[in-house]
């Protein structure tokens, strides 16, 4: 079972910030997940479209600007990182997730991705990008079809995993919540892998394998790796 960084290590670093995602190289996860918002037309990496709560700013995304959010404190004197920064950090060493969160992202997460593809050392089949809008994933894989895409759902769908062959996504990404045997076994008979978010429980680590899930996004990476290393022995 894989274990993604969820918004890097996020549990013991400000999340979406470059010390979280260098936590998480350290603790040699599989992958690392981030999420995309636009501002002023760069890909930065931030989970909310506004920036209380996880910046010492204030506004909506739209409404402010790329100078204004560089000033910002996004916890213990870290920046806001924009995706080409973060893709360059980790330089092809672990999985990225990019969870595109912005409408309108689409081509802007292509161009930074495919730089990442030429000059950050990554492969392709590294960098899989994934949105709870599914036509904007839908965008993304005709821009891009090298990249895997991972459907989002926060719930079960009436045709359980089936609306995310629509996308040709590879992977689908469901909520921990309402994550069920039969969604596994559903998801697997259709070739998808499931990845479940948020896991962060010794407990709940322990169900996803017991279900058969092929990957977690946990804010606790280093709990997770050291549960599955001792269980694998
Ligand atoms: O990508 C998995 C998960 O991060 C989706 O939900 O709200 O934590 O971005 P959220
Ligand atoms: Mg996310």
């Amino acid at each position: 079972m894989l274990v993604f960084a969820h918004r890097g290590s996020s549990g013991v670093a400000p999340e979406n910030t470059l010390s979280a995602f260098s936590l998480a190289l350290a603790d040699k996860v599989d992958g690392i997940e981030l999420d995309v918002q636009v501002i002023e037309g760069v890909a930065m990496v931030i989970h909310n479209n506004w920036l209380q709560g996880t910046t010492t700013g204030m506004g909506r995304l739209d409404q402010v600007s790329l100078d204004y959010c560089l000033t910002l404190d996004a916890g213990d004197g870290q920046k806001i990182p924009s995706l080409e920064q973060v893709l360059k950090l980790v330089a092809g060493q672990c999985l990225v997730n990019i969870e595109i969160k912005a409408h309108n992202a689409e081509e802007v997460v292509v161009a930074v991705a495919k730089k990442a593809v030429n000059e950050f050392g990554f492969k392709a089949e590294q960098l899989i990008i994934s949105s709870f809008n599914l036509p904007a994933l839908k965008r993304v894989g005709e821009l891009a079809p090298e990249f895997p895409l991972g459907a989002l759902t926060a719930n079960i769908p009436l045709d359980y995993a089936a609306f995310a062959e629509q996308v040709q996504a590879k992977t689908i990404h469901l909520n921990r919540d309402f994550i069920t045997p039969e969604f596994v076994d559903d998801s697997h008979k259709r070739g998808l892998k499931v990845y479940v978010y948020t896991v962060n429980y010794v407990e709940d680590i322990q169900l996803m394998l017991e279900m058969g899930v092929d990957g977690i996004f946990t804010d606790y990476p280093n709990r997770a790796l050291d549960y599955l290393s001792s269980v694998e022995k």
